[in-house]
């Protein structure tokens, strides 16, 4: 194992007989190697790469700039002052460099030293890095692996926590920040990855919880294992406190990389347009039937997105969680988009308290960075029961139309099939500042749908008929030819406008152009009071 040893404090010195450069390159080589090679080793038998491999798989070959390699730890008890307790660069790598040319910051945890624990000086040259990213603007890129809060250093560690946690944010909104899970991330450290815009887990080899397996046994007396509690599959599926789940840590860099290229430097500038082959004027027919007659059955609303964005791509958020609701970026006419979708497909899209909290983050995501919201609607309403009653629903509706009411990126909407209720107004309607509102002519916008509709308005006299069922299903046909079309909406200007559902891509392109250069503007205030 290397560790600075008493030689290592002489070269630091410079008592020995080498040139000043050989003793710097001695000493990089020293910082280079972490907790040392039997450490590094054991990273690698647990499928794990070092912070430093990591950061080389990361950004761009060779574009990785080092800052801090020789900064030591401070603390001097619990035999911490010995020489081989101390690591140049203590437990994180930091620096910057460019993915895809763009200038990022990383901070990568090294648990070859010292398990990656969070002393005062990691924590130190944490809040280095991520002053330096709001000084120039750009994203910030944590790569978690630690233990927690160094155990030697008391709460000295904890303050170094809390002042992480104080720029993630007063750095939100402001710039870009993703978080990377690659090994342990507990207790308290958990938050500062919370506290970021998007969170990466890798599947079997990260995990993040406030209390570790064991303390849940003590205290709920639950068996449950690290994976089940806090891996990627819990928290991309259950939770919804990550966003993605990588096959491993290459795929892990691999979805930054994507994601970043949706995402401008910081709140001042635009996303990046890409220039696209796919035609602005493209038509696809097959959406003209891809509605089925049956209001009631079913379809892929990621069928109908990726008919319509730039070269069929779609890259979806959250796959995994509150699947009734698609959230995801995309590019129209090389313009980065967010999406916002119901899901037929799942729970017949409803709306429910994850549906409505997955998406407001992500709105109120895109707001911050100024990307254009494309909402795709078929929506039966919010969800009934008692369980979504009393869980607070009500609550996490209004965040969703908080998000909505509050963003002023461009908005465009589709209604595609149902919108019914309130959930029509939820649903970035015209009335909370929707730019373009187009629906399809199978668009069925009313308070409710038809047979909740007659049921109560017509709940005698289907009691009193000879034949309730036949008189029920006359009703129902009645009221969907009154009500149940985008006709009304229209003839009110709530609708823009009724289209072909082949023309939406051309549509869509065209009101994404004219609008790119609104302005929309909120009250000055501190800030609001979203029910969280
Ligand atoms: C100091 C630590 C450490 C820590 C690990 N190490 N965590 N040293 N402070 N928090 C050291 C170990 O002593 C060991 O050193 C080396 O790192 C590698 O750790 P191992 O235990 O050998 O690795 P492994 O078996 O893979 O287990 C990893 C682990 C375990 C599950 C993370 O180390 C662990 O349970 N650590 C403590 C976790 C914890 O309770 N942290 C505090 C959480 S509270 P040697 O020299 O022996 O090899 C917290 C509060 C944050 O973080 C507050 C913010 C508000």
């Amino acid at each position: 194992m290397v560790k600075t040893t008493e030689k290592t404090t002489e070269v630091m010195s410079g008592t020995n007989n080498k040139s000043p450069i050989d003793t710097l390159n001695e000493m990089r080589a020293k910082s280079h190697l972490g907790g040392g090679k039997d450490r590094i080793e054991r990273q690698h038998d647990e499928g794990k790469l070092t912070a430093r491999e990591r950061i080389d798989l990361l950004l761009d070959p060779g574009s990785f700039h080092e800052i801090d390699a020789f900064v030591v730890h401070r603390e001097r008890n619990f035999g911490m002052d010995a020489d081989d307790k101390k690591f140049l660069g203590d437990s994180v790598v930091t620096g910057w460099g460019t993915i895809n040319g763009r200038l990022t910051y990383v901070f990568s945890q090294d648990f070859t030293v010292i398990g990656g624990s969070l002393s005062e000086v990691h924590a130190e040259k944490i809040c280095k890095i991520m002053d330096m990213a709001m000084k120039t603007g750009a994203p910030v890129i944590g790569i978690n692996d630690s233990g927690g809060a160094r155990i030697q250093e008391g709460v000295i560690s904890l303050g170094g926590y809390a002042d992480i946690f104080l720029k993630n944010t007063l750095s939100s909104g402001v710039i870009p920040q993703i978080s990377l899970i690659m090994g342990p991330c507990a207790g308290g450290a958990v938050y500062s990855p919370a506290l970021t815009d998007f969170i990466i887990m890798v599947k079997n080899t990260s995990y993040m919880f406030v209390t570790g397996p064991d303390v849940v046994k003590a205290v709920t007396q639950e068996d449950v294992t690290k994976e089940e509690l806090g891996g990627a599959m819990t928290h991309t599926g259950l939770s919804g406190v990550a966003h993605l789940a990588a096959e491993n840590e290459e795929d892990a860099m691999f979805l930054v990389q994507e994601l970043l290229s949706y995402i401008p430097q910081n709140n001042m500038e635009d996303p990046k347009v890409v220039l696209t082959r796919d035609d602005s004027l493209r038509t696809e027919e097959v959406l003209d039937t891809i509605i089925p007659e049956s209001p009631n059955k079913p379809y892929d609303m990621k069928e109908i997105i990726r008919l319509i964005m730039d070269e069929g791509r779609f890259f979806e958020i959250q796959p995994d969680f509150a699947a009734n609701i698609v959230i995801g970026f995309a590019r129209l006419g090389g313009h980065s988009v967010g999406i916002i979708a119901n899901q037929p497909q799942v729970l017949a899209g409803v709306l429910d308290i994850d549906a409505s909290e997955k998406a407001a983050r992500f709105i109120r995501f895109c707001d911050c960075f100024n990307i254009p919201i494309v909402t795709f609607v078929d929506v039966p309403g919010f969800m009934p029961g008692v369980k979504q009653e009393h869980g607070g629903i009500i609550r996490a509706g209004a965040k969703l139309l908080y998000a909505y009411c509050e963003a002023t990126v461009p908005k465009l909407t589709v209604i595609t099939r149902k919108a019914y209720g309130g959930a029509y107004d939820v649903m970035s309607s015209k009335h909370i500042r929707g730019d373009l509102n187009l629906a399809w002519p199978s668009a069925e916008i009313a308070v409710m749908g038809p047979d909740g509709a007659v049921n109560i308005i017509f709940r005698r006299e289907i009691a009193e008929a000879a034949d309730p069922v036949a008189k029920k299903a006359e009703l129902v046909a009645e009221y969907r030819k009154q009500f149940a079309n985008p006709y009304i909406a229209a003839g009110r200007g709530f609708i823009d406008d009724i289209i072909q559902p082949r023309e939406t891509r051309p549509r869509l392109i065209n009101a994404l152009e004219a609008f790119l250069n609104k302005r929309d503007s909120n009250p000055m205030k501190k800030h609001g009071n979203i029910p969280l």
